[in-house]
């Protein structure tokens, strides 16, 4: 089938590759020409495990094209997936221009069969307003599905490859029959492909992200109440996870969630329903819990030191918002370098991906030291913060951290280690929801 893809970012370059991967012809596009620069000569915008192999296996084969002509791509597709961004208004509503910028350039262009899918993440209602809308521009009834996506940054080829489940919304039968021809390859070990309203499917995706953020704020809020009281999150989070009708998925502790999608899919559901007059109580704290969430370990540095930050360097490790991925998008590391920065602290940065997207957020600064390892990152540092759970943070070298380090002080926003290990290797200790080693 030939398919053109509308935004080449995370989502749509993934989804492009891996529907070229099962033999459709697919050509994604993008407005940004840097970007189909380098993916036409081969390299890859973004870090996503596995992602590179696949482009350049399905590139060779012809079954993969990149472009900024977005006539050209469009014209001769069966199926034009909608995937830009929308990110989030100042107001916390969520900013389609880029979703109907794209439909009014795309108007004149597709055929009478064309079936336009919304990828991207949209507020209930929207899959009808852009039907309305191209009815307007082109005189006929276009069919438009929504088929929102669910991948991990990390994990994203596998998650699209194995979905645990396809979600789509149509109109009309015939449409449902070709996306499910099209996702057949992916369904194989019995997943579902669950077809609804178009409405239905559009609040899928923010209610799938909404609990998500829910679970997360909770855990968060129940772990700080853990420090409070002696108790320790870690032995509570088991104490419930083996209840079957909790379980322990998205209930660790954390410094927060950031990323390109929980915050803003948790405002921008809140913002819908405001729009309808529904007082959104549970979303709300769930986001304003959040956002205190990502001071927290800030809090504690500040709080270790007495505020004496001036004449500090506090190593980082871990900048990306989930390990698996270059996004910073509404990273919590972020946030603890702005505080710690605001203190006057010197900090040595260290992220196995992410440092590019980091060093082109803040340039250069005599107070951030951008480093190429994690053991340079510690070298004299008065403290080591961690906020990324990346695989290599987990079994350092205590001993040598020890002799690396001015002072052997880690403030673990991932609860990475063991208490009482930290006890022994004489280190001091903080992390969330569990008694400080000091
Ligand atoms: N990142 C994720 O993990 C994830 C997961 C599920 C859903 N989503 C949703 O998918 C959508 C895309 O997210 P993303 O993370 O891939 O965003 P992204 O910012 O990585 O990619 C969006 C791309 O669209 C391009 N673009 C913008 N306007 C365009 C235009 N007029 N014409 C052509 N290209 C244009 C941008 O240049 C960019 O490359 C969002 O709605 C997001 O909420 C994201």
């Amino acid at each position: 089938m030939k398919i053109a893809i509308v935004g080449s970012g995370y989502v749509g370059l993934v989804t492009g590759t891996c529907l070229a991967a099962t033999g459709n012809d697919v050509t994604c596009v993008d407005c940004d020409p840097k970007k189909i620069d380098m993916l036409t000569r081969g390299e890859i915008p973004i870090y996503e495990p596995g992602l590179a192999e696949l482009v350049t296996r399905t590139a060779a084969a012809g079954r993969l094209h990149f472009t900024t002509d977005l006539a050209a791509a469009t014209a001769p597709a069966k199926l034009v997936f909608l995937a830009v961004g929308t990110p989030p208004a100042d107001d916390g509503s969520v900013d389609l221009s880029a979703l109907w910028a794209v439909i009014d350039q795309i108007a004149s262009h597709i055929a009478n069969d064309t079936i336009v899918v919304l990828k991207s993440t949209v507020p209930v209602g929207t899959n009808a307003a852009v039907t309305a809308r191209l009815k307007e521009l082109t005189g006929r009834d276009c069919d438009v599905a929504s088929n929102p996506e669910f991948l991990k940054e990390g994990t994203a080829i596998d998650d699209f490859m194995k979905p645990d489940r396809v979600v789509i919304g149509t109109r009309r039968e015939e449409v449902h029959d070709v996306l499910l021809d099209l996702y057949q390859p992916y369904l194989r070990t019995d997943k579902p492909l669950l077809a609804m309203s178009a409405e239905s499917a559009e609040m899928t995706k923010y209610v799938a992200n909404a609990l998500l953020s829910t679970k997360i704020s909770f855990i968060n809020e129940m772990a700080n109440l853990c420090e409070l009281t002696g108790a320790d999150i870690n032995e509570v989070r088991r104490g419930i996870g083996h209840d079957s009708r909790i379980g322990f998925a998205f209930l660790f502790p954390g410094v927060g969630y950031g990323g390109s999608c929980f915050p803003k899919d948790v405002c921008g559901l809140a913002s819908v329903a405001r729009a309808r007059g529904l007082n959104p109580r549970v979303l709300d704290a769930v986001h304003q819990v959040n956002q205190q969430q990502k001071i927290v370990l800030a809090g504690k540095i500040e709080r270790h030191f007495d505020g004496q930050l001036a004449n500090k360097t506090i190593a980082v490790w871990g900048l990306a918002f989930k390990p698996g991925t270059d996004d910073i998008r509404e990273a919590p590391a972020l946030v603890l370098i702005d505080r710690l920065l605001e203190l006057g602290a010197t900090l040595r940065l260290y992220d196995p991906e992410a440092m590019a997207n980091v060093r082109r957020q803040y340039g250069d600064n005599d107070k951030l030291v951008y480093c190429r390892q994690p053991d340079e990152a510690i070298a004299g540092a008065d403290a080591l913060a961690i906020l990324t759970e990346w695989k290599q943070f987990v079994h350092p070298d205590f001993e040598d951290m020890r002799r690396l380090m001015r002072r052997p002080v880690i403030f673990d926003g991932r609860n990475l280690y063991d208490p009482h290990r930290m006890k022994t290797a004489d280190f001091t200790y903080y992390s969330i929801g569990r008694p400080a080693i000091t």
